[in-house]
């Protein structure tokens, strides 16, 4: 029997540069969606996976996620007495159980794969484990995490979500090396970490999802800087197809939203928004607005 995925790691010691001034004094996760924080995405698509551990890579800076995931007791006493059901479970909705999440700092910036390194202990050596990076956002019918562990279950190995991108925008990802493509599941015979276009050896990039072995963490153990001069996860992966060992990408369905960039914040925004049924009508109509007055101005 192979063993169930139960922790999830989250890098987020990102100093959210792109986007200053905001991120100032405001974790660039903490920042919302509509109403809801981007990392609460990510914890609400790993507890549907069944993750039931949460770690967390952060920095300096970054308490108010620790207070995100605390207990609101006077907040919570507020709304029972004011009979206010909806966002009394809303508020809940962020609660952690004692002892469920973890925060390790990363002392310095030196990269995913030594973001994730940094949480190594606290991962047993027999057991998989999760990747989420909250800047990538996944709308789906059924949380890609959840499909990525539905799939794993049959595969095992390592696995990573991937997604087709214009050839041009390769060195703005991990690319992998596809030995056979069977459909949602494609097996992999190298990964690159941001290659050129001319360099890349397929468009298939790598997503912010990951089901790694603790090999990984191994691998991580001895690696040497890559691309941008940093630690990547992506190179650690490669090691293990080097060692023989199995790595499959995973294409999931849904639409994703690159949230680390500000199209992409705002897209996520509005897709987010038209979703809602207390906010599609007038969001849509203002668009629609918005559009033919852009048009007539043309
Ligand atoms: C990271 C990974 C990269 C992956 C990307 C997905 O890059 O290193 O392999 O394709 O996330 O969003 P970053 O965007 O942090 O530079």
């Amino acid at each position: 029997m192979r063993k169930k995925v139960t922790k999830a790691i989250f890098p987020v010691a990102g100093l959210g540069t792109r986007f200053l001034p905001a991120t100032k004094s405001v974790p660039k996760e903490i920042m919302t969606l509509v109403d809801r924080p981007l990392v609460q995405y990510a914890i609400d698509e790993a507890r549907a996976a069944g993750i039931t551990e949460f770690i967390f890579v952060t920095s300096r800076g970054k308490n108010a996620l620790e207070d995100y995931f605390d207990h609101a007791p006077m907040l919570e006493q507020e709304l029972q007495k004011k009979g206010k059901d909806d966002l009394l479970a809303t508020l809940k909705s962020t609660y952690m159980d004692s002892g469920a999440i973890a925060y390790i700092r990363q002392h310095r910036a030196l990269g995913l794969g030594h973001a994730v390194w940094c949480a190594r202990r606290l991962i047993s050596s027999d057991e998989p484990f999760a990747v989420i990076l909250p800047d990538d956002v996944i709308a789906a019918e059924k949380p890609c995490l959840q499909q990525m562990v539905e799939a794993h279950a049959e595969t095992g190995g390592n696995m990573v979500a991937a997604m087709e991108v214009p050839a041009e925008k390769t060195s703005s990802y991990g690319v992998l090396d596809v030995a056979e493509d069977m459909g949602s599941v494609v097996s992999v015979k190298g990964m690159v970490e941001k290659p050129k276009p001319e360099d890349a050896p397929s468009n298939l990039a790598v997503i912010g999802r990951y089901i790694l072995t603790p090999s990984i963490l191994r691998n991580l153990d001895r690696m040497k800087k890559g691309a941008g001069d940093e630690f990547q996860l992506t190179d650690a992966i490669a090691d293990d197809i080097r060692a023989g060992k199995p790595v499959y990408g995973y294409r999931f369905d849904g639409q994703r939203f690159d949230c680390g960039s500000k199209a992409g914040f705002l897209q996520a925004t509005v897709a987010f928004a038209l979703a809602r049924d207390d906010l599609r009508d007038d969001l849509s109509a203002y668009l629609q607005e918005m559009v033919q007055l852009d048009k007539a101005a043309q």
